[in-house]
């Protein structure tokens, strides 16, 4: 076989039995059907000129409201035990929105695939954002009644349930920088939505235990911050990045406690809040792509998610040099994803659950995708070391089964095994969906 030719190890390191292998998706980047449901922030969002890169909007995306069948049948035949979705809350407030997800749960089960809803993935309802979205502690009991409505029509089959997606991109580039839905740019005075997001979860996890749910997590987005050198205001900048990208939507939830004083500047009763954020998780999610090189800011402006920021921001985010980049113009640093899970076992010890990957993945065109192939190949055997030192991990996600729509992005990204034409909605396998259900088959034959 071709890849082979590319990755002369012909099979993956044996994980632990009873490893759950996935992949992952979510509501507004492949469901389409918008006429079907409520409008959420990322619709109006995006339907704003300059917004997105290429002026698309997610009405269309892959159409899988529509074709979910056919993508059961991929997931089936791509023999993951899991499939990680999320469920879009102004889906579940419109009529036969529910019904769409219990559907899809029962085709999940009878195809052998386990259910992983994700509850938030940044699709917020127009509606409650309109009542002051997640700067407003209502948000998060409101988010609490709809995680109730959701458990009691799911919970006899979900096998795995995830409060919400990366809360700490959500605030950063939807509510600090502007980048991203609502578009707001509150900069530090986005720190409420980061706090009224916990609590959701804590709200979600009591509401979901209420329900019976046994097997609940959070999808966290980390990654390594390399400081650009061992001079202080570098160090120091580093250290910032750090704590907001790995510490402050961690801490709360793993250690009932903010990092670094930040737990001053949030709304509320914050002490009584941390008992609720600090709920105990059966696993904690780790979201990871790449690591950060970060430095003290440069100059008057600096590049920053393919914004350009004003200098306020007390870091700048620099190149990682001499390294594979993605498409995205990601680097490609498997070692990373070892670095982290060590350094977050080493800094958090016993508080810290079994760890599943929730999402890795990359951005490379073409069906013939071999450094799709090498990038995964790479992060698997780094996450194997992770497991051989030591580390409690339970699962791994691919980012993602699907091409689709990449958020400001629009549809220039394509992280999918499967390659979809956008104008037709074919969707076609592409090598590495043939060498990941190869690899899925070696490590079952060998269990
Ligand atoms: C993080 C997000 O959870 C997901 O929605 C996004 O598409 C991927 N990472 C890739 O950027």
């Amino acid at each position: 076989m071709a890849t082979d030719a590319v990755h002369p190890a012909p099979e993956l390191p044996g994980f632990p039995d009873g490893f759950l292998w996935g992949v992952s998706t979510s509501a507004h980047q492949i469901e389409g059907a918008v006429e079907e449901r409520e409008p959420s922030v990322w619709d109006v969002f995006s339907a704003e000129p300059g917004r997105i890169k290429d002026g698309s909007t997610a009405a269309v995306a892959c159409d899988h409201v529509h074709r979910h069948r056919e993508d059961v049948a991929l997931l089936a035949g791509l023999g993951v035990d899991a499939y990680r979705f999320s469920i879009s809350w102004p889906r579940v407030r419109s009529a036969g929105g529910l019904d769409f997800y219990d559907r899809l749960v029962d085709e999940l089960c009878a195809a052998g695939v386990r259910p992983v809803p994700t509850l938030f993935h940044w699709d917020l309802p127009t509606a409650l954002h309109d009542k002051g979205g997640w700067l407003e502690r209502d948000t998060a009991a409101r988010f609490a009644d709809h995680v109730a409505t959701v458990a009691d029509r799911l919970g006899d089959r979900v096998h795995k349930w995830i409060t919400l997606n990366e809360p700490a991109e959500h605030t950063l580039f939807g509510h600090a920088l502007g980048a991203h839905a609502p578009g707001e740019r509150l900069m530090f005075d986005a720190l409420p939505a980061a706090h009224h997001q916990l609590l959701a979860h804590g709200l979600a996890v009591r509401a979901l235990r209420a329900a019976g749910a046994a097997d609940i997590g959070i999808a966290n987005s980390h990654g390594p911050t390399w400081p650009a050198s061992p001079e202080q205001p570098d160090l120091d900048a580093a250290a910032f990045y750090d704590l907001l990208l790995n510490r402050l939507f961690a801490e709360p939830v793993l250690l009932g406690a903010y990092p670094d004083g930040t737990g001053d500047l949030m709304p509320g009763d914050v002490a009584a809040d941390l008992k609720v954020i600090s709920e105990p998780l059966d696993w904690y999610g780790v979201n990871y792509y790449a690591p950060t090189k970060v430095g003290a800011p440069k100059g008057t402006e600096i590049e920053f998610g393919g914004l350009t920021l004003p200098a306020d921001l007390p870091f700048s985010v620099q190149d990682v040099e001499d390294v594979p980049v993605t498409d995205f113009g990601w680097p490609v640093v498997p070692e990373g994803l070892t670095e982290l899970l060590t350094g977050f076992r080493d800094r958090y010890g016993d508080r810290l659950p079994p760890i599943v990957i929730t999402e890795n993945g990359c951005s490379y065109e073409g069906l013939d995708d071999q450094d799709r192939i090498a990038y995964l190949d790479g992060h698997i055997r780094a996450l194997h070391r992770a497991v051989r030192a030591g580390v409690d991990v339970r699962g791994y996600f691919v980012w993602s089964l699907l091409d689709n729509w990449e958020w400001a992005e629009g549809y220039a990204r394509r992280f999918g095994l499967v390659h979809v034409d956008y104008a037709t909605g074919k969707r076609t396998p592409k090598s590495s969906y043939r060498w990941f259900r190869d690899r899925l088959l070696a490590q079952r034959a060998r269990a």
